[in-house]
Order: C-alpha cells, then sequence, then structure tokens
C-alpha cells in the first residue's frame, strides 16, 4: 500500500448479497473498486449486527486490493489482534468508542496494520488533532453509523478542518455514508480520498450482471475526479 491522494472507491460491502461475499467481492474489484469496504457492527457501539472476525478471515482471500475494516465497536482493544489475525490491512476504530485512542492506535499498528480512526458526525475535527501523527487515515462518517442507504449529511467543513491540520502527512480522509456521484465531489474538493459507497455501488446490480457495479463505480468516480481538476482519460 503505497500512499497517494488520489480518489479511491471503497464498496461497502454491507450492500452486498449476504450469501455471497466471495463473488461480490470477486465481482466489485473486477469492476473497478480500489477498496473493500468492511462494516463490523456490535449492537451496542451502533444498533446493528453485522461481522465478527471470522466472517472477515473468510472474505480474505477473495480480497486482491486492500482490506479496509470499520470497527463499529466498543470496547475495540480486546478484539484487534483477532482482526489483524484476519487479514485486515487498515483497521479503523471510533474515536467515540472508548477513553483510550491513544492506546488503541498503538496496538493496532503495532499488530501490523494501517491505523485508522473515524469520527460521527457529532464529534468535531479536533477530538483527533492529537493523533495526526500516528494514524494512517481519519474517516468522516456522513451519516450516523449502523445502517447503509442513509441520506448523506454535509461534513465538508470537518473534511477541510482535516484536511488542513493533515498537511502534508501520509494520512487519507475517508469519507463514509451517503456517497453517490452528486455528493462525491463536495467531499472530494473538501481533501477527501476514500470514498466508501454501499448503496450507491450494489444499487441494481448483482454477481449476474456485474457490469452495473462498474458504471456505478464510474459514476461516483468521474463525478469525484472532476472536483479535483484530474484528466479523466
Ligand atoms: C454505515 C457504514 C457504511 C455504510 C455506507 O454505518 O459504516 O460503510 O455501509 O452505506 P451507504 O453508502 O449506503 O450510505
Ligand atoms: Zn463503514
Amino acid at each position: 500500500m503505497t500512499f497517494n491522494r488520489s480518489v479511491k472507491i471503497a464498496p461497502s460491502i454491507l450492500s452486498a448479497d449476504f450469501a455471497n461475499f466471495g463473488a461480490e467481492i470477486r465481482a466489485i474489484e473486477a469492476q473497478g473498486a480500489d477498496w473493500v469496504h468492511v462494516d463490523v457492527m456490535d449492537g451496542h457501539f451502533v444498533p446493528n449486527l453485522t461481522f465478527g472476525p471470522m466472517a472477515v478471515k473468510a472474505f480474505r482471500p477473495h480480497v486482491k486490493t486492500v482490506m479496509d475494516v470499520h470497527l463499529m465497536i466498543a470496547p475495540v482493544d480486546p478484539f484487534i489482534d483477532a482482526y489483524a489475525d484476519a487479514g485486515a490491512d487498515v483497521l479503523t476504530a471510533h474515536v467515540e468508542a472508548g477513553p483510550h485512542i491513544h492506546r488503541t492506535v498503538q496496538a493496532i499498528r503495532s499488530a501490523g496494520m494501517k491505523a485508522g480512526v473515524a469520527l460521527n458526525p457529532g464529534t468535531p475535527a479536533e477530538a483527533v488533532a492529537h493523533l495526526v501523527d500516528m494514524v494512517d487515515l481519519l474517516c468522516v462518517m456522513t451519516v450516523n453509523p449502523g445502517f447503509g442507504g442513509q441520506s448523506f449529511i454535509d461534513m465538508t467543513a470537518k473534511v477541510r478542518r482535516l484536511r488542513a491540520m493533515i498537511g502534508d502527512r501520509p494520512v487519507h480522509i475517508e469519507i463514509d455514508g451517503g456517497v453517490d456521484p452528486k455528493t462525491a465531489p463536495l467531499v472530494v474538493e473538501a481533501g477527501a480520498d476514500v470514498l466508501v459507497a454501499g448503496s450507491a455501488v450494489f444499487r441494481g446490480g448483482s454477481v449476474g450482471t456485474p457490469e452495473v457495479y462498474g458504471r456505478n463505480i464510474s459514476a461516483i468516480r468521474a463525478a469525484a475526479e472532476k472536483a479535483t481538476g484530474a484528466d479523466l482519460g
């Protein structure tokens, strides 16, 4: 994983067919996904339940790009080694999930993974100011976490603040929730580079019609890249 700020689309498999994850992951990667986003929910930090480490480990052999694991769980620390063993490349914890985010980030890196910290919509950028020298990714939630398919909450002011705090440091800004071709340019223009998208990627497609995923990914990427002024080729 070499660092760059080009736009990366990370489909969330929360919107995939839950009876067919291997094929869904292979389909989105074949159709242009840059990362694969895995949403881990515990029914306590967020009001929904998804994947334990055994499920995530089963996804691993299908992911050829980057497995980006978003923990919406509390506590986090007792599970870090299990998600490392499951093969997470990036492991993101919420700053709101416990009193010792600094320790959590250290533990994620010591376990050999890239460390991310996520901020709920109600949490200000300043909550992670002391972490910018020790993280690889900051994730700005643009929905209240727990479910796919919710409407985008405008957090562009927070993204701008984080982008200014990061400066030249190799830290990604990821956006999670309600990303589609309409909202993607707003956050990319503000400084984001990783765009998680669940419903906007999987909508209308299936493993039998993967070209729909490809069209959905391309539409988000094209809209986002316009906001960077990048050459679309
Ligand atoms: C929300 C999750 C998101 C979710 C995004 O709790 O963290 O990753 O899957 O879904 P969409 O793109 O449908 O808002
Ligand atoms: Zn997520």
